[in-house]
């Protein structure tokens, strides 16, 4: 009994489904195989992109002697935190000029989504504030019900978004769980390029969804991780977050660069906070400094160099906008051609939503039989809910992803 490891009640935990996926693709021996599963760009080579203009910066900060590993502030690089391109509101916010907003730099949009989700809990409407109900869309990016508990908040609830029937945006659902939910209830919204959905509401359709909110004291906390890949153009993808600014509503935002600067080891968040004015923005962001000491202390300096360089430098911004697009665009091509191709083939169904979705993902449709007779058979890996990785795809394997598509479709019901 004395020799018993501490550790030998704890319970094994599931794997995380999208690294476990990626695990099973990599044992795959079938020399085909296709991975449709993870998160990010790939080229048409199927291989990761190191963005040109990222290389460039890193080359200045190796030769730039001024730059050294001393510790960051705690709430982050100032060059980031107030970088001049401003690229979630846009450089001529009133908010900014009356000083209300302030940004922290986290680790990644995770870290952002975290550290937000520890504020509100401590701060938010009164104190402690474990029982008020956060709402996640559904489906979501799964990590959204986890950082909201692990902060927590005891009640993370789903709001209705998808309408499968019509694999399209269920707005009067949405609409209706505004309505109803208790009054300064946490929406976690997407900024743009919806995770796994690939569907957002129309700028009609979010000015009637600010409507609810203000009117109901909903708070609004954006998740915007993929700016720039939904219509390869990053004013048109803050439109919504710019909206909500300017319609004076109160809120959040974590801003992810792992996907549109294509950073995704070096841990690049920025949480922005939007206060009524200067002085409660100063005093929430004091507070941030203490949950941030007792979490990571003070961020990681080098991939908050390499998007402060690049958005502060016009040449380099604007490089760095034509790579996002070249991104973007292949997204696009993709969509198109996968579309296409399930056309050509006949296979049943309606496959607009493929172009009608946007971002890095679709969400095609296909049920978990399907699903697993995609992975089992085909070796397409896939997630479950049947998300696809539109960057997994290439002009060498789309043919062959399009009548695996095409199988599971007339086989498995
Ligand atoms: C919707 C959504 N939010 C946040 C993130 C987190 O991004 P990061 O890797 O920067 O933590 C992701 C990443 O997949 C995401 O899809
Ligand atoms: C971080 O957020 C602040 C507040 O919105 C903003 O001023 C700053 O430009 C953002 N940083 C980056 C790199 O986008
Ligand atoms: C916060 O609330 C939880 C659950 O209601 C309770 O267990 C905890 O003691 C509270 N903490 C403080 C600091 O009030
Ligand atoms: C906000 O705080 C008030 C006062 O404590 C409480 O009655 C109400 O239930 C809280 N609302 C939410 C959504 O947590």
């Amino acid at each position: 009994k004395e020799d018993m490891s501490v550790f030998c009640d704890v319970q094994q935990a599931a794997p995380v489904a999208v690294f476990k996926l990626t695990q099973d693709f990599n044992n795959d021996q079938f020399p085909n195989k296709v991975n449709l599963g993870v998160g990010a760009y790939r080229t048409d080579e199927g291989k990761p992109w190191v963005l040109p203009v990222v290389k460039k910066v890193e080359k200045l900060i190796v030769h730039d002697d001024r730059l050294n590993h001393e510790y960051l502030p705690i709430l982050g690089l100032p060059e980031f935190r107030s970088s001049s391109s401003k690229i979630v509101l846009g450089d001529d916010s009133p908010a900014i000029r009356e000083d209300r907003v302030g940004g922290v730099q986290c680790l990644g949009g995770t870290g952002a989504l975290k550290m937000g989700a520890e504020f509100l809990r401590r701060f938010y409407n009164g104190s402690n504030n474990t029982k008020t109900p956060v709402y996640v869309s559904a489906p979501t990016w799964e990590n959204h019900n986890a950082v909201f508990s692990s902060a927590g908040f005891e009640d993370v609830r789903p709001y209705k978004y998808w309408d499968a029937e019509k694999r399209g945006l269920d707005l009067s659902g949405f609409l209706r769980d505004l309505e109803s939910c208790p009054e300064r209830s946490i929406f976690v919204l997407h900024a743009c390029a919806h995770n796994p959905t690939g569907t957002d509401p129309s700028q009609e359709q979010w000015k009637q969804i600010a409507e609810v909110m203000m009117r109901r004291k909903l708070f609004a906390f954006f998740d915007s991780a993929y700016q720039g890949f939904a219509s390869g153009n990053l004013d048109k993808d803050a439109w919504a977050v710019c909206y909500f600014v300017s319609m004076g509503i109160e809120m959040f935002c974590a801003q992810s660069f792992s996907k549109n600067f294509g950073l995704y080891n070096e841990r690049v968040g920025n949480l922005t906070i939007v206060a009524r004015d200067a002085d409660n923005l100063k005093r929430v962001l004091s507070q941030m400094e203490k949950i941030v000491r007792t979490t990571w202390s003070n961020p990681p300096s080098q991939g908050a160099r390499i998007v402060a360089i690049t958005l502060n430098s016009p040449e380099l911004f604007s490089e760095w906008k034509d790579n996002v697009k070249t991104m973007a665009d292949r997204v696009l091509l993709m969509r198109a051609q996968l579309k296409a191709k399930l056309q050509s083939l006949g296979t049943p169904g309606t496959w607009d939503h493929i172009t009608d979705q946007i971002g890095m993902f679709s969400f095609t449709g296909l049920n978990s039989k399907q699903v697993e007779y995609m992975v089992k058979e085909k070796h397409v890996y896939l997630m479950a809910s049947g998300r696809i990785n539109m960057c997994g795809l290439t002009s060498k394997n789309i043919d062959y992803v399009a009548e695996s598509i095409h199988e599971a479709v007339t086989t498995v019901q």
